[in-house]
């Protein structure tokens, strides 16, 4: 993947858009991806697991490029980064105001994560209707899925651009945030880990020139 803007959007709260931000960083980070990382989300959640991170593994040494900004800058941050990065993968706040939308605008990619929940499928519509108003490529992945769960196939049959890659209802997706890393780096064999590569495959795979370019 080469100079790819890649924003995690959901205008419903607590969907997963952090979990995945930090989780994809890591895994195209060792897929051998540089990337960039923006937090536009006033909570500050990407910037708080980057900053243990950084304690961790020493200023300069997290592998990953962060900054924060307001979501009107995105546009000129993102020009600056794309030269030097493969991925800027942007985490965004939980509505659709003015600066989530320019982050939208801004991708080749946009991300929305869903939970197997009514008002995370309602949330879902109005963020995908977005992106098709933008035209930009977006897909939905299914985040804190329960095995053979019937709300969930319902949820999924209204959905359209669905990532085949879905990820479980695991607490090492939470737990590996506080110790500042991804799932792969804390439990690389684990189901949650088998997981994260399948969906960073998938989404290597929308860009195919850049994958042979990358292998
Ligand atoms: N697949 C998962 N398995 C277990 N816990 C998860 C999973 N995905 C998210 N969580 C947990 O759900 C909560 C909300 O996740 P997260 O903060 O990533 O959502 P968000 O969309 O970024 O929220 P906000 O809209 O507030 O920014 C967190 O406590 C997170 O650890
Ligand atoms: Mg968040």
């Amino acid at each position: 993947m080469r100079n790819k803007v890649i924003t995690v959007a959901q205008q419903k709260g607590g969907a997963g858009k952090t979990t995945l931000v930090v989780h994809l960083a890591v895994a195209l980070m060792q897929r051998g991806c540089r990337v960039a990382l923006i937090d536009i989300d006033p909570q500050g959640s990407l910037g708080h697991w980057h900053r243990i991170r950084t304690e961790r593994m020493g200023e300069g040494y997290t592998g990953l490029h962060f900054s924060t900004l307001s979501g009107w800058r995105v546009g000129s941050e993102v020009s600056r980064l794309r030269k030097n990065y493969d991925v800027i993968l942007i985490d965004s706040p939980p509505h659709v105001e003015t600066e989530a939308r320019t982050a939208m605008r801004s991708a080749d990619l946009i991300i929305v994560p869903v939970q197997p929940s009514p008002t995370d499928l309602w949330a879902t519509k109005a963020t995908m209707d977005y992106a098709k108003s933008e035209r930009v490529m977006a897909r939905i992945v299914m985040n804190r899925m329960a095995p053979q769960s019937k709300i969930a196939q319902a949820i999924m049959d209204e959905l359209d651009g669905l990532c085949d890659a879905k990820l479980g209802n695991r607490i090492v997706f939470a737990s590996a945030l506080l110790e500042g890393k991804g799932v792969t780096e804390v439990d690389p064999k684990s189901q949650a880990s088998q997981e994260i590569k399948a969906l960073t495959e998938e989404l290597l795979a929308l860009f195919p020139q850049e994958v042979l370019e990358n292998a």
